[in-house]
């Protein structure tokens, strides 16, 4: 299914172009092996309005070579310093796209939250950009069923970026082999095989920019110190627990369970990082006043309102549609503040990828 070879091609040229969303784990992923694959399973809502938007023309080349061929903008300008990046995640995709090295293309992208924010654009971008990939293969006449389509699309988005493949479709997804997830595996992710609680399906995430600066200490590395994590195992077998109970949590609407999960899961993984060698701390004080009123408030006016973090200080403040209008004043008066600039972003659970 996943490689697909060409005898000749239905077209020579075209252009396709997709959004896909950003996604904030609920389980979180953090540790890996092997090509991108997961130490435990993870589970993500997507989100719906911080977005990558991104269009490929491609152009059959007029003799073969041995090279990728692409020019990449971003926002309209030429970005040599992300063609790297792509060259990278072609070669590392060649195997399963062959037709890469048979085309040139022009890749152009957009983001629709503003560009230094602090939110990771990875998952986003590169869902898009693997979207965009497979449904040029399928215009060069592949036969991948819609399925497999959407299968092909996040295993080449988490060959990019691993949280990257839990945000092709929506509400929720799941990436890694579970025993209680029927079709969930290693390799790309899968929408969530049962119906969530309709409190779920739209669900508030407002994003607080506590600090939108570069993250000093990225993913990659901070999933690689989980190899010699003296409590990799024990948080590995946390995660996939977590994960079992949260599943039913979701499909009941039972906010108590999750808001305990949800706020475990995002202590742990900065513990994680805290407990790392050599250890760091992403979180800024910032990140902990916030903490610290969402728990306040929460007490005062029995509202379910609870939060998760990334890796880096932004904190998501996760709340059902119903209180919004008391959570978005309490985010203004006592919240907005911490944030640089006050900015914040309002962002909703979503369905996944739209053609364009
Ligand atoms: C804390 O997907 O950014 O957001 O696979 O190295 O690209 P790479 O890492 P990445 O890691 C995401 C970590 C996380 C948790 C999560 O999204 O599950």
């Amino acid at each position: 299914m996943l490689r697909t070879e060409f005898s000749s091609y239905t077209t020579e040229k075209g252009k396709v172009s997709y959004s896909a969303p950003s996604n904030i784990a609920l389980v979180k992923y953090w540790g890996k092996h092997g090509v991108q694959l997961p130490q435990n399973a993870s589970l993500s809502f997507t989100l719906s309005n911080c977005k990558t938007i991104t269009s490929i023309a491609y152009e059959k080349k007029s003799s073969a070579s041995d090279n990728f061929e692409f020019q990449f903008f971003f926002e309209g300008q030429p970005k040599p310093s992300f063609e790297l990046k792509i060259n990278t995640f072609f070669e590392r995709i060649s195997e399963f796209c062959p037709f890469l090295k048979d085309f040139s293309f022009k890749i152009d992208s957009e983001n629709t939250f503003p560009h230094s924010s602090g939110i990771a654009s990875s998952a986003s971008g590169m869902a898009a950009m693997a979207q965009c990939l497979v449904q040029i293969e399928v215009a060069l006449g592949s036969t991948l069923t819609l399925e497999e389509q959407l299968q092909k699309a996040s295993f080449l988005a988490r060959l990019g970026s691993g949280s990257a493949c839990r945000s092709l479709e929506g509400p929720v997804t799941v990436w890694g082999a579970h025993p209680e997830v029927e079709g969930s595996s290693d390799e790309f992710a899968v929408k969530i095989p049962f119906q969530v609680h309709e409190i779920f399906e739209d669900f508030q995430d407002t994003i607080l920019l506590v600090d939108k600066g570069e993250k000093q200490v990225s993913s990659t590395v901070g999933h690689n110190l989980m190899h010699e994590h003296p409590f990799a195992s024990q948080r590995f077998e946390q995660a996939n627990g977590n994960l079992a109970e949260l599943a039913e949590v979701m499909q009941k609407g039972n906010l108590e369970r999750f808001i305990h999960i949800v706020e475990s899961e995002a202590l742990t993984l900065h513990s994680m990082m805290m407990t790392s060698s050599p250890y760091f701390i992403l979180m800024k004080p910032e990140t902990l006043e916030v903490i610290n009123h969402i728990w306040e408030f929460r007490k005062e006016n029995n509202i379910p309102v609870c939060f998760t973090l990334d890796a880096g200080a932004n904190v998501h403040v996760l709340y059902p549609k119903s209180f919004k209008d008391e959570v978005l004043t309490f985010i203004n008066s006592e919240l907005a503040g911490y944030c640089q600039n006050k900015q914040y972003i309002c962002d909703v659970v979503g369905t996944g990828i739209q053609k364009l």
